[in-house]
């Protein structure tokens, strides 16, 4: 057993940085505040920290620092948006919501649950042998009910990444496009303009930053346009016993105060991965290339890879090895001090379509080494 753990779990958080945790640590002594108090210096430090951060991210996906929005989680984002979709009557009784088989349930339950309160439909595009959107599905899909497509950027089972620039094509500009990119955006800078979708979600944890800090990316027009599902202290212009009036654009789509410290950690973590040296990405893709030709290896051996084959797919494999279970599997590993994940990942759909209950999966990072990618193989192959 290795003394200290394997961490190839990725896909399920990153690792903090010691680099990150200085910066919030150094924020919290020197400037914690709340925001939007700004009689005295400290609050106002917290403040300009806090739309600093939404600069620095907006940057990094390629939005105006307005249209990022601060959430708890992706999942939280995908909800609230679909409140807003539901409540600005963009989904009315017998229209259609597309996604992917590939989708992570944040990205299908609430419209599920949408569709069930409106009498919507939710329907799913295949994939193809390389587990990417499959885009004549897609095609033979868009009819005149379509009004949502909800896409994820990249899975967090097979590495695969979806051509979004070309499903923005096909769909055309009158339908909502909306993009989970929370398996994407530690491989940024991505650019929404590029994807022009209509709004985006993704989670601060999966990129080095804190648990609690999501994001929803909304255009402005929409934000302006739209009323906001949820609403309090700070999202309203005034309250009277009669009623209220909500608040200008972006406070009346984040009430209440917000995860301040995660978003310096987020703005920390974006700040880190622009200025991470480029022998650190080249080194990622050679662990791709090497997790790649060793599982290609023992594929005699009775284990079945779940992992695109692009060239630009992520560093996430599932697996099931035959005769075994995944939880045996990735126990196993547990003993080892070998840290992968077995289950459905939160993607059952995908699972039903791989043909299989579960899966284990393993995932890398910027800091994963060759030696402990050839641990993980030579436990594997212990099993087989
Ligand atoms: C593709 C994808 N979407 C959404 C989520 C949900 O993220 P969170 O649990 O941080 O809300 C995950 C988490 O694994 C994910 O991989």
């Amino acid at each position: 057993m290795s003394p200290h753990p394997i961490y190839l779990d990725y896909a399920s958080t990153h690792p903090r940085k010691k680099e990150i945790a200085n910066i919030r640590d150094e924020f919290e002594q020197n400037s914690y505040a709340n925001i939007g108090r700004w009689n005295y210096h400290l609050a106002e430090s917290a403040l300009v920290a806090y739309q600093d951060s939404k600069k620095t991210v907006a940057q990094w996906i390629g939005c105006d620092p307005v249209e990022v929005l601060y959430t708890y989680s992706a999942t939280y984002a995908l909800n609230i948006l679909v409140l807003a979709i539901e409540q600005n009557g963009v989904i009315w009784k017998g229209d259609t919501i597309l996604l992917s088989l590939s989708e992570h349930h944040a990205n299908i339950v609430p419209w599920q649950m949408l569709a069930e309160r409106v009498g919507a439909v939710v329907k799913f595009i295949s994939l193809d042998d390389n587990y990417c959107l499959d885009l004549n599905d897609l095609h033979s899909k868009l009819d005149d009910t379509v009004k949502v497509v909800s896409l994820q950027y990249a899975s967090n089972v097979t590495g695969a990444v979806h051509p979004l620039e070309k499903v923005r094509e096909m769909i055309g500009n009158e339908r909502l496009f909306c993009v989970d990119a929370t398996q994407m955006t530690l491989h940024g800078p991505i650019s929404m303009k590029d994807i022009q979708c209509d709004a985006l979600v993704f989670s601060g944890h999966k990129m080095m930053a804190d648990t609690g800090i999501g994001v929803l990316v909304l255009w402005k027009v929409l934000q302006k346009s739209w009323q906001s599902p949820i609403s309090g202290g700070g999202a309203i212009n005034f309250v009277s016993i009669e009623g209220y009036e909500q608040a200008g654009i972006p406070e009346r789509w984040e009430p209440g105060t917000p995860h301040i410290i995660g978003a310096v950690t987020l703005s920390a973590a974006v700040k880190y991965l622009w200025e991470m040296d480029k022998s650190i990405r080249e080194k990622y893709q050679e662990n791709i290339h090497f997790i790649n030709s060793s599982f290609e290896r023992i594929k005699t051996r009775g284990v079945t890879v779940f992992h695109s084959a692009q060239k630009q797919a992520i560093g996430v494999w599932s697996f099931v090895v035959r005769d075994k279970h995944s939880i045996d599997i990735a126990d196993a590993f547990g003993e080892e001090n070998i840290c992968v994940r077995a289950g459905h990942h939160c993607c059952e759909p995908l699972h039903t379509y791989l043909g299989v209950s579960g899966s284990v999966r393993m995932s890398i990072g910027f800091d994963t080494t060759r030696s402990e990618i050839e641990r993980f193989f030579e436990v594997l192959e212990s099993f087989l």
